[in-house]
């Protein structure tokens, strides 16, 4: 099949650095909006063994799609040195994704160099799962805390044609609970609800975790990068999806573990735990958006459906200080004005952007 779109190229990514529009007072960082910098999501690879029909479409991501070379991605040295120069910043959290995090060789030394460098820091990470049921001790073992997992559906036709690759929902089931017993709970489960592919099967995923102690999440499929054909037809409110729930099994609202906390919680009036669900189409959170996103090649992106990024790594590899790299982040940092759910339109929704395979979940 002959590609649809072509993702934005390397050289297109990179917006110049900015100067600082005030001078850095250490952990008070905030943007044009008075929004901390909190959380830092780092993807450790753009490259996933899963073509997710949202996010990686088998057309666009073929055998010769160009993902990056090898010399392109940071070094776990890299990595670690940003991350210390981010908690400068009041950084607190740190979630590493992919494309598919556990398929960056050696993660586990990157999780234990990161535990070791900033152990005050909550260190997380978002995966498919396939590789997780051999991974989790090692994980928890390196100073990994918790872990969130992908799961489409419970249903094996179902899954399979999500994950476009034939990869069965037991061995994630499997992965889940490997990862339970290895300490890295309470497991998140992460569901994207597409309407008419996997909608049917909210309330079966609800069923299937309730009492686990593991939380599902629903997703409403959003307009991430520009090859995954997204449509608004093709959403499901998160609303419809706590009806559909708590007509089966009765819900009441939770608050927020933390503020800017992504997903909204809900609990089971049973007592048999809780859900939550994630509406950046439907009820953005962009006003308490803490989130900086750090790509496989090393620029900094201050939005999920950002154009283009800021170049760190030629600053790491050109010599450049802590304080000079600390001072590029807090410059970029000051100028953000990023809210792009709250300001989405048909033409934006087109826009050309960034994957989510580069720039992590
Ligand atoms: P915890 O809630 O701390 O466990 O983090 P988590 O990464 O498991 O969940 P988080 O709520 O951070 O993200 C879950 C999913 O929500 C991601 O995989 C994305 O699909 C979506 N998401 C996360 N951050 C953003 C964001 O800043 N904007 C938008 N639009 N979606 C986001
Ligand atoms: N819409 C919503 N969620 C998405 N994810 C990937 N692409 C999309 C999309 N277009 C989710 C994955 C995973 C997390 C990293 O982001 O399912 O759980
Ligand atoms: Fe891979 Fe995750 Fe994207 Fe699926 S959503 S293709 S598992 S990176
Ligand atoms: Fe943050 Fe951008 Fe998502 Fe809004 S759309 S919550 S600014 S990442």
């Amino acid at each position: 099949m002959s590609k649809v779109v072509i993702p934005i190229a390397r050289s297109e990514r990179h917006a110049p650095l900015p100067p600082l529009a005030s001078p850095v007072v250490p952990g008070r960082l905030a943007d044009t909006f008075a929004r901390p910098l909190h959380d830092l999501r780092i993807s450790v690879t753009d490259r996933c063994n899963f073509r997710c029909v949202y996010c990686m479409p088998k057309e666009v991501f073929d055998a010769d799609y160009a993902f990056l070379p090898q010399g392109e991605l940071l070094s776990f040295e890299e990595i670690v040195r940003l991350a210390r120069i981010f908690r400068g910043h009041g950084m607190a959290k740190i979630r590493l994704t992919g494309g598919e995090p556990l398929l960056r060789h050696g993660i586990e030394k990157l999780v234990a160099m990161l535990a070791a460098a900033i152990p005050d820091v909550d260190l997380t990470l978002t995966t498919n799962g396939s590789a997780l049921k051999a991974k989790a001790k090692a994980l928890r073992d390196a100073g990994l805390k918790r872990v969130t997992v992908s799961l489409d559906s419970l249903d094996e036709a179902t899954f399979r044609k999500m994950n476009d690759v034939d990869f069965p929902a037991a061995r994630v089931l499997e992965a889940i609970d490997a990862a339970a017993a290895a300490g890295l709970g309470p497991v998140k489960v992460n569901m994207v609800v597409k309407r008419g592919v996997n909608d049917a099967e909210i309330v079966d995923m609800a069923r299937r975790f309730r009492g686990t102690g593991h939380i599902v999440r629903f997703i409403e499929f959003m307009d991430v990068g520009s090859t995954n054909h997204w449509r608004m037809d093709d959403v499901i409110a998160s609303a419809e999806v706590i009806r559909r729930i708590h007509a089966a099994f009765p819900l009441e609202p939770v608050d927020p573990n933390y503020g800017g906390e992504v997903a909204e919680r809900w609990r089971y009036k049973d007592g048999q735990g809780e859900v939550g669900v994630i509406s950046s189409v439907t009820e953005a959170f962009c006003s308490t958006c803490t989130r900086a996103r750090l790509s496989t090649d090393g620029a900094l992106y201050t939005c999920l459906f950002a154009q283009k990024g800021f170049d760190l790594k030629t600053l790491l590899r050109g010599g450049a200080s802590d304080s000079a790299i600390s001072e590029a982040i807090a410059a970029v940092w000051q100028r953000r004005e990023d809210r792009y759910s709250q300001i989405r339109t048909e033409e934006t929704a087109k826009a050309r952007k960034v994957e989510m395979s580069y720039i992590g979940g």
